[in-house]
C-alpha cells in the first residue's frame, strides 16, 4: 500500500545551503529518493508493552532497531523497548517502588513528567543516575487519571538521550475515570500515540547536531516508521503525546471529521470538547475520542498534522527542507497514522459521554502571589529573565500552600513549549484572545507562541524541600540543553536557608579532626596534622561522577588563590588516583587531591554527601562542617580563613554559586 501524495519532499530547495552544511559537518544526512514517502510501505503500529503494579524495573539501555529494511539505528530503549520504553500502568492513591537501572556508559536521569511527587522523586537534573548505577525513587501516586511520561532530564544532555528514543508512557487510573464508559482495553480501542521524527545519516544512525536537528525528516508514531493501525468501527480512544525536540503538531483527520477533546495534561476535561484541529507542543498530551462508528469496515482514514502555513514562530513551520531550520516534513501537511477500519469489538463504546470531570477552577480571588517570566536571548540560546539556566541556582522559591498566578512573557523571536515540574495548572489568560476550549484542562506544558504572554494558576502544595528544587524550562529539548530552563524551590516559611548539621555540637567543644596520613596525586606527603601545624584547613569532599562537586570546585580554587600560603585546601575524592587525576584536570583544580578509593578519610569525617566540605582550625580541631557550599557559607568561609590565617579579608565575589545551601544531587558518598 502505498502513502498519500500530501507527503511529498522537496529536494531542490535548500540545496546549495545543504551542500554547504553537510560539508561543514564532515557527513551527510539520508534524505535520498529511496528513502522517499512515495515508495514506502506502511509498517504496523508499535504498541509499547504495558506493565502494572506497585514496583517497577526499569532499565535504560543502548538498543538497535531496523526503521528500514536492511538498516540498523543505534538506539535507546528501557526494558524490552527497542525505542522509547514500556508504559507503566499506575492506580491513584498507590504507593510504588521504581527501580531505574541505568545500563548506558554516560549518566541520566528519569523524570516522571506532570507527577505531583516530592522533589527529590522528580528525577530532573539533579537527580543523577551514574553509568551502570540504579536510582531507587518511591512516591505516592496522586494526579488524576490521565497521560504522563517519563524520560532522561540530564544537564545539557536531555535532547540527545531522547533523540535516541530514551522515554515512555504512564497511564494513571482512578475510580473516577473507571466509572466512565470510555474506551480502555489497551491498544485495542485505547491507543497511545508518541509522536516524534528523525533525521538520519547515510549509514542510517541517526543525527544529533543539538540546534541543528531540532527537526527530523520521518516520523515516528511509537517508534514506527510509516506506521498503520487496524481499529474496530467504534469509539476509539487515541492517547497523544508530542514527543519531539521542537516540532509543534496541528493534528486533525484528513477528512476533517470533528472529534473530541476528552482529557489534557492532567486529566479528563469537564466534557468532551468538539474539535477538527488539536494543536500539540512539545510535552503536551491530549486524549482524544474519535467516532469510527459510522465507517466501513474495510475503509481507512488517516490522522494528520497540518502544518502547513502557520505564523512564524510554530515550531517546524519554518519552510526549509534542511538544516538547521528545517527538515523533510516542515511547513507542509503530513500524514501521521493511516487507520484501517476492522470489526467492532464486543465491548464497544457507542455513546459519547456527555460529562467527565469536575474541575476545580482558580479564581484571581484564590491568588495568593504573582510572578512573572520572561524569555529572551536567541537561537540556539535562549534564556528566562536573562540567566541561561545554571544548576544550583534557586531562580524562583514559592512558599508550600502558595496559590501562584504565573506570566510567561515571550516577546521573543520564536515560540516555545513552556513545562513546569511538580503542578498541574489552568491557563487563564492568552494576550492573544481566548483560551482555547480545549486547553482549559490541567496542563502541565502549555505552547507560547511568539510575541505573546500567557498566564495561567497553579496551586504548590504537599511537598517542600530546602535543598531540592523542581524545573520549569521549555520543552523542546534544543531549547532546555541551550538554557531556557529554571530551579524552583517549594519552602515551608519561617524555616531558615541554612541548614545546621548535627556535628556542630562537637564543633563547639572543639573536637580534633580525624588525622589522615597519605599522599597527594604528585606523591608528595600529605597529612593532617602536617596541614594544620600553623594554618586552616578547609576539606572539601567530592564525588567523582557528581556534577555538583564539578561545579562547586571553582569557589574553591578562589579560597585557595585568595589566601595562598595562609591555608590550606584539600580536596578528598571517593576515587583512585588515576581517576582522581583526570578529575582535577577537567576541573583544573589548583588545591592537591587525595585519592580515598575506600573512602576511609570520608567516612572518619562523616561526609555522607558530595560537596561535603569541614574547616579544621590551626592545630587541627574542627571549626565548623557544613553539608554543601553555597554563597552564604562561602562568604563566611572566606571571614574564617582570613581570621584563622591573621590575614585580611580578601574581598571576594562568588558569582553564581547557589543562594541556599547546596548538597551534592543524590550521590551519597559514605556508601
Ligand atoms: Cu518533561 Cu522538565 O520535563
Ligand atoms: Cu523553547
Amino acid at each position: 500500500m502505498k502513502r498519500t501524495a500530501l507527503y511529498r519532499p522537496h529536494i531542490v530547495i535548500g540545496m546549495i545551503c545543504a551542500l554547504a552544511t553537510s560539508i561543514a559537518l564532515g557527513a551527510t544526512w539520508n534524505q535520498s529518493e529511496q528513502k522517499q514517502a512515495d515508495t514506502r510501505k506502511y509498517q504496523t503500529l508499535h504498541i509499547p508493552e504495558a506493565i502494572s503494579g506497585k514496583d517497577f524495573q526499569l532499565e535504560l539501555k543502548k538498543r538497535s532497531k531496523s526503521f528500514w529494511a536492511g538498516a540498523t539505528t543505534i538506539t535507546y530503549g528501557y526494558n524490552n523497548e527497542s525505542f522509547w520504553g514500556p508504559t507503566l500502568f499506575l492506580n491513584q492513591g498507590d504507593d510504588v517502588k521504581i527501580s531505574v537501572k541505568n545500563s548506558l556508559d554516560e549518566p541520566t536521569t528519569t523524570h516522571w513528567h506532570g507527577l505531583h511527587i516530592p522533589a527529590v522523586m522528580d528525577g530532573g537534573p539533579h537527580q543523577v543516575i551514574p553509568a551502570g548505577k540504579t536510582w531507587n525513587p518511591k512516591f505516592k501516586v496522586m494526579n488524576n487519571a490521565g497521560l504522563y511520561w517519563y524520560h532522561p532530564h540530564v544537564h545539557e544532555s536531555t535532547q540527545r538521550q531522547i533523540t535516541f528514543g530514551a522515554g515512555g508512557l504512564i497511564i494513571i487510573k482512578d475510580p473516577k475515570e473507571a466509572a466512565l464508559a470510555l474506551p480502555r482495553e489497551y491498544g485495542v480501542d485505547d491507543i497511545p500515540l508518541v509522536l516524534t521524527s528523525r533525521r538520519f545519516y547515510q549509514n542510517n544512525e541517526f543525527t544529533h547536531m543539538g540546534d541543528n536537528d531540532k527537526y527530523g525528516d520521518y516520523l515516528f508514531v511509537n517508534g514506527t516508521l510509516d506506521p498503520q493501525v487496524s481499529l474496530p468501527a467504534q469509539f476509539v480512544r487515541l492517547r497523544i503525546l508530542n514527543a519531539e525536540v521542537e516540532r509543534g503538531y496541528n493534528l486533525g483527520f484528513a477528512d476533517n471529521r470533528t472529534f473530541y477533546v476528552i482529557g489534557t495534561d492532567g486529566g479528563l476535561v469537564d466534557k468532551p470538547i468538539p474539535v477538527t484541529r488539536v494543536k500539540l507542543m512539545v510535552g503536551e498530551r491530549v486524549e482524544l475520542l474519535v467516532d469510527l462508528g459510522k465507517d466501513k469496515v474495510g475503509g481507512s482514514v488517516d490522522l494528520m498534522s497540518f502544518n502547513y502555513n502557520h505564523p512564524f514562530g510554530f515550531p517546524g513551520g519554518e519552510p526549509d527542507q534542511r538544516p538547521p531550520n528545517g527538515s523533510l516534513l516542515n511547513n507542509k501537511d503530513f500524514q501521521v497514522l493511516h487507520i484501517n477500519l476492522k470489526e467492532k469489538t464486543a465491548k464497544a463504546i457507542a455513546m459519547l459521554p456527555t460529562t467527565l470531570a469536575k474541575n476545580t477552577v482558580w479564581k484571581d480571588s484564590d491568588v495568593t502571589q504573582t510572578r512573572t517570566v520572561r524569555i529572551n536571548g536567541g537561537r540556539p540560546n535562549f534564556f528566562f529573565d536573562n540567566n541561561s539556566f545554571k544548576m544550583h541556582s534557586t531562580n524562583q522559591t514559592v512558599k508550600l500552600g502558595a496559590v501562584e498566578k504565573w506570566t510567561v512573557v515571550n516577546n521573543n523571536i520564536f515560540g516555545h513549549s513552556f513545562h513546569i515540574h511538580d503542578v498541574q495548572f489552568r491557563i487563564v489568560e492568552r494576550s492573544s484572545g481566548p483560551v482555547a476550549d480545549y486547553e482549559q484542562g490541567w496542563k502541565d506544558t502549555v505552547y507560547v507562541p511568539r510575541g505573546e504572554t500567557v498566564t495561567f494558576i497553579a496551586k504548590f502544595e504537599d511537598f517542600a524541600s530546602e535543598k531540592d528544587p523542581y524545573m520549569y524550562h521549555c520543552h523542546m529539548a534544543n531549547h532546555e540543553d541551550g538554557g531556557l530552563m529554571g530551579e524552583f524551590l517549594v519552602v515551608e516559611e519561617k524555616k531558615s536557608q541554612t541548614q545546621t548539621i548535627s556535628r556542630s555540637a562537637a564543633e563547639q567543644s572543639r573536637a580534633p579532626a580525624a588525622p589522615f596520613v597519605g599522599a597527594d596525586l604528585d606523591c608528595k606527603p600529605l597529612s593532617l596534622s602536617d596541614l594544620a601545624k600553623d594554618k586552616p584547613v578547609l576539606l572539601f569532599f567530592i564525588e567523582l561522577n557528581c556534577p555538583c562537586s564539578i561545579d562547586a570546585a571553582p569557589y574553591f580554587n578562589q579560597l585557595q588563590a585568595a589566601y595562598g600560603s595562609t591555608c590550606n585546601v584539600v580536596g578528598i575524592i571517593n576515587a583512585k588516583a588515576g581517576q582522581a587525576k583526570e578529575w582535577a584536570k577537567k576541573v583544573g583544580s589548583r588545591f592537591p587531591l587525595f585519592a580515598d578509593p575506600d573512602m576511609n578519610v570520608i567516612k572518619s569525617y562523616g561526609a555522607e554527601r558530595s560537596v561535603y566540605t569541614t574547616l579544621v582550625a590551626p592545630g587541627g580541631r574542627l571549626e565548623k562542617t557544613y553539608p554543601g557550599y553555597g554563597a552564604e557559607m562561602l562568604r563566611e568561609l572566606n571571614q574564617k580563613l582570613a581570621r584563622l590565617g591573621g590575614v585580611p579579608v580578601k574581598l571576594l565575589n562568588f558569582v553564581g554559586a547557589p543562594k541556599t545551601l547546596y548538597s551534592g544531587c543524590l550521590f551519597n558518598l559514605n556508601k
